[in-house]
């Protein structure tokens, strides 16, 4: 890559987001997709549920209102209207291109039931691997440039206007210059001790924004994925789909108790942020432990299903569907993110815009609804191309942006304060919060700011200090924020 290059647009970002937008994007746009690691370490690639649609026009109002009860009605009300009509193009336009969702024998689309879905409305793609299949297919369509171990560490902005990034490629500084840029580098995974992102995923464009002083929405709200398989020694943690849920899996206490049903009259089937924490506080008040029994599948059937989570498992000793997994809940979704417009467009900031995890949309409200964010991405990503080519973003001359970062991007002790800030945020930002367990994680973040640490740090933190600042400003429990009293 040469040292400095004009683009019309730059993506942010390798995710189902990403990918779709440049693949809207006419060809005849110098387009260019920056991604932080290797195109499958991304969060799009290890979606497993599926995704969904409403299944015809008649099940448009079901799924709004599916999408409104789980989000505990703070849903942006529009946006989820627009999510929901246009899943059915987004459906066509896929099938019709070639992308291989799971067929029944007859050669219908098959649709799974996930939790709090009023109907069996999600597709899904070799069983229990939906986001892998659907990224490969993405990365083949792709037709735009696409430049890996691109790690973005600054946005180019001045006067209400974006000029482009600043970013390392392969360890080398480069910048590059664009009509338009978009932000779609996904959520903020890794803040998390325990989460099921992948390791890419690390708040970094959320905390430039910060720094530029572009708001964050609803970042009090993030998502905690009921079923996950947390005893690894990697990052990443083992999700096991909520559609095992929807198919049937039981969440059973030491003793096989299906405790979920003291919570939640929709015991397996309650909205994820209900399952998440009726586990965290049923282990905290009896001192048990939560584990997924599949034990009601028939053995053929599973592995056929849910190919993946057998191998994955097979591979560290468990026997599926025989043996029951040790569960908890882990960081898993942003349901808030950067502002936006419908289309995409970051207010008051002229050529840069968001889409996927990275914006707040508004569809998501207190609380995603399962397997709506792949739909998101697709969804907001084509009106988010269209309104790129529809606006006039064109730079005559770009100012000159060549200055000095006087932080580097790493000090020695990042790493340790990375570890303390993820133990930090799973303790005191996590499941259930309180404004003391908030206060000390805002200590924490702004002793820790003040310290001699890299650029990436810092921006964690900033996107970590606004996680607490929306946290402790909603003082009323709602959707997946839970607050109790001190
Ligand atoms: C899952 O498969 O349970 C995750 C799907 C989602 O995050 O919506």
């Amino acid at each position: 890559m040469s040292a400095c290059k004009k683009y019309d647009t730059i993506v942010i970002g390798a995710g189902i987001a990403g990918l779709y937008l440049a693949n809207k994007l006419p060809k005849s746009m110098n387009t260019i997709v920056l991604c932080k690691d290797i195109p499958w370490e991304c969060n799009t690639f290890y979606a497993q549920g599926g995704i969904v649609t409403a299944l015809d026009e008649n099940d448009i109002p079901l799924h709004i209102e599916d999408t409104l009860s789980a989000g505990a009605y703070h849903n942006k009300v529009e946006a989820v209207e627009v999510l929901s009509r246009e899943s059915i193009e987004v459906r066509e336009d896929f099938v019709t291109r070639g992308m291989k969702f799971d067929l029944d024998k007859d050669g219908n689309l098959l649709y799974t039931k996930e939790a709090a879905h009023s109907r069996s409305r999600i597709l899904h793609a070799g069983g229990d691997a939906t986001g892998r299949y659907m990224h490969k297919f993405l990365m083949e369509q792709n037709h735009h440039k696409l430049q890996k171990n691109s790690l973005v560490y600054d946005l180019l902005i001045e006067d209400g206007r974006c000029y482009g990034v600043r970013l390392m490629v392969n360890y080398k500084p480069y910048t590059l210059y664009a009509n338009s840029v978009v932000i779609a580098s996904g959520g903020i995974g890794s803040l998390y001790q325990f989460n099921t992102n992948s390791r890419t995923v690390s708040a970094d464009i959320h905390g430039i924004c910060v720094e530029k002083g572009i708001e964050l929405r609803d970042m009090e709200f993030m998502q905690f994925h009921p079923t996950v398989f947390v005893n690894t020694p990697f990052a990443r943690k083992l999700l096991l789909t909520e559609a095992l849920r929807g198919e049937g899996a039981w969440i059973v206490d030491d003793e096989g108790n299906r405790f979920l049903f003291d919570y939640d009259e929709r015991g397996e089937l309650a909205s994820r942020d209900i399952v998440s924490r009726s586990i965290f506080l049923y282990k905290r008040e009896r001192g048990k432990k939560a584990y997924l029994d599949f034990s009601m599948f028939e053995p053929k059937w599973f592995k056929q299903r849910f190919p993946n989570i057998d191998k994955t498992f097979a591979n560290i000793g468990y026997d599926l569907p025989k043996d029951r997994v040790e569960i908890s809940p882990a960081f898993h979704y942003a349901n808030g993110g950067i502002s936006c417009d419908i289309d995409g467009r970051v207010p008051g900031i002229k050529g840069l815009y968001v889409v996927g995890e990275a914006a707040r949309t508004g569809v998501h409200g207190a609380n995603r609804l399962a397997s709506n964010s792949l739909l998101e991405g697709a969804v907001f990503a084509k009106k988010c191309a269209e309104a790129i080519v529809e606006d006039d973003n064109h730079i005559e001359k770009e100012p000159n942006f060549e200055k000095d970062y006087d932080t580097l991007l790493h000090q020695e002790n990042d790493k340790e304060y990375k570890h303390q800030l993820r133990g930090i945020m799973w303790k005191d930002v996590g499941i259930v919060r309180t404004q003391s367990s908030l206060l000390e994680a805002k200590n924490f973040i702004y002793d820790t700011k003040s310290k001699n640490i890299g650029r990436l740090l810092e921006l964690r933190l900033n996107t970590a200090a606004e996680i607490v600042r929306a946290a402790l400003r909603r003082e009323e429990s709602l959707g997946s924020h839970y607050i109790e009293k001190d």
